[in-house]
């Protein structure tokens, strides 16, 4: 292709996008989180680490569809069971029973059995906030109450009843009433502590402060006289997702455990976005050593192809007793794609050594990382666990969050106009934290130090180009 034919191949793209955005603006619902963008990507083609657009340029992505991608793109043996269930058993009403659904619930209950040394069942669903009700409605069930305890900065989905457990207002405003809202309390999140203290010192003052709730009748949370709590359980995720990826001090769940049982809360582990090793273990919370009640799992479970959610809970609150036929449905609640591409992830995990090679990388890629905090005082502060790192985006005092800078990289990445090596590349990159001032970079479990080296180079491009730019 000559040089005229090139330019002109790329404006018939170019014009065939701008096209297709006329009819998003037109047809498509603003509801979704599209349009929180600046500038709306359209991409045609993954693989591995990258998304490519129409033009063929290459995105590295850092977040893997908020880690429902963890095995990569297009994963082969992954895509391959599922077109082998395409030609084998491509639908069938949930409730019939399918060999891989059941193969699936008996390999995670094993799993989680063997790693609590408590027997539970499993249940499936579509979707992280359809597991989150189900998860709900075993509480109620088994508890008889409505209410839970939740953290601020805590994200458990957008359904009504997910709304009402996620901390922002901003997700319930325009919805009327919650009268089972949940009580928010303060996550530990040490580098911007909520009490303002120091974690050498302080002793998990936060965590005292939560007992202290339960001291007298008049805190508003327990009936001292009969010790009936009027809250069934307290929603956690071990490690914060949308909140930032925020790693909570090595002692806090213990302790957060030791006081949940003492007044019969049940704990409920939302594993939906730090599930299936994205932080070295097959489930986050067993970096804390605690056992939950409830486990409530989703995203990569299926690596983003058909989707399939679930819960895994005890035996006595999800016993056919506890939770007999029909507690709840959904059409395509097990439905048999998923559970072939389900039972397909869990045997690669088996056979992989993702709890050695996902901490080393995750490793490497935060002291690359904290290289470049050195150079950068906006970068106030770098870490994580395994494969899920946090970069906190500040002002040059490394702490006053910096909304604005981190928009500007996002939307440099975007551009896909980054030169790394002469070649020109676009980085993907997800935006959390309290003040939206933190890249929540969850990249796939099989990244390579080469992608990384690579990743870092587009990061720092962005962040010189965003610096610039916001001066
Ligand atoms: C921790 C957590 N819980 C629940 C959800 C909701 O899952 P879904 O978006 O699949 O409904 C998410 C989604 O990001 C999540 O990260």
């Amino acid at each position: 292709m000559n040089q005229k034919q090139k330019v002109s191949k790329k404006s018939s793209l170019k014009s065939r996008d701008d096209e297709l955005l006329k009819l998003e603006a037109e047809y498509c619902s603003w509801g979704d989180t599209v349009h929180y963008a600046e500038k709306l990507n359209i991409f045609s083609r993954s693989e591995g680490i990258y998304l490519y657009d129409r033009e063929g340029t290459e995105y590295l992505d850092l977040q893997m569809w908020y880690s429902a991608a963890n095995f990569g793109y297009k994963n082969e043996r992954l895509n391959n069971a599922l077109k082998r269930q395409l030609d084998k058993l491509p639908q069938l009403a949930c409730q019939y029973l399918h060999e891989e659904k059941i193969l699936l619930a008996t390999k995670l209950s094993q799993r989680i059995g063997m790693i609590f040394e408590e027997k539970g069942r499993v249940h499936f669903n579509v979707g992280g906030s359809a597991a989150v009700e189900d998860s709900l409605k075993i509480v109620r069930s088994y508890s008889g109450k409505n209410l839970v305890f939740a953290f601020m900065g805590g994200y458990h989905g957008r359904t009504l009843a997910a709304s009402a457990i996620t901390s922002s207002y901003r997700y319930r405003e325009k919805f009327g009433h919650f009268s089972d809202r949940a009580s928010f309390i303060p996550y530990p999140y040490c580098f911007r502590c909520p009490y303002e203290k120091k974690r050498d010192f302080c002793d998990l003052y936060c965590l005292r402060q939560f007992e202290r709730l339960f001291e007298t009748e008049y805190h508003s949370v327990l009936n001292v006289k009969t010790g009936k709590c009027e809250f069934g359980a307290f929603y956690i995720e071990p490690v914060q997702g949308t909140g930032g990826y925020v790693v909570p001090p090595q002692d806090y769940f213990t302790g957060l455990r030791e006081i949940l049982k003492r007044y019969n809360i049940l704990m409920v582990d939302d594993e939906i976005q730090m599930g299936f090793f994205r932080t070295g273990k097959f489930w986050a919370i067993e970096h804390f050593n605690v056992v939950p009640d409830i486990v409530v799992f989703g995203k990569a479970l299926t690596n983003g192809l058909n989707p399939l959610s679930g819960i895994w809970a005890k035996e006595k609150l999800i016993s056919p007793q506890a939770f007999p036929p029909g507690s709840t449905h959904s059409t395509f609640s097990s439905n048999t794609l998923g559970t072939a591409v389900g039972l397909e992830t869990v045997k690669l995990i088996e056979e992989s050594n993702f709890a050695t090679e996902v901490p080393k990388k995750g490793e490497y890629l935060v002291s690359r990382l904290r290289k470049l905090a050195k150079k950068y005082p906006q970068i106030g502060h770098v870490g994580g666990l395994g494969l899920a790192i946090r970069i906190e985006v500040c002002q040059k005092d490394s702490f006053t969050p910096n909304k604005e800078l981190t928009d500007a990289i996002t939307n440099i990445g975007l551009s896909g106009n980054l030169d790394v090596g002469g070649k020109k590349r676009g980085l993907v990159l997800d935006v959390g934290g309290y003040y939206k001032n933190v890249f929540t970079l969850a990249p796939s479990l099989y990244i390579t130090e080469e992608e990384i080296d690579l990743a870092v180079e587009l990061f720092e491009e962005a962040l010189k180009k965003g610096i610039a730019a916001t001066a």
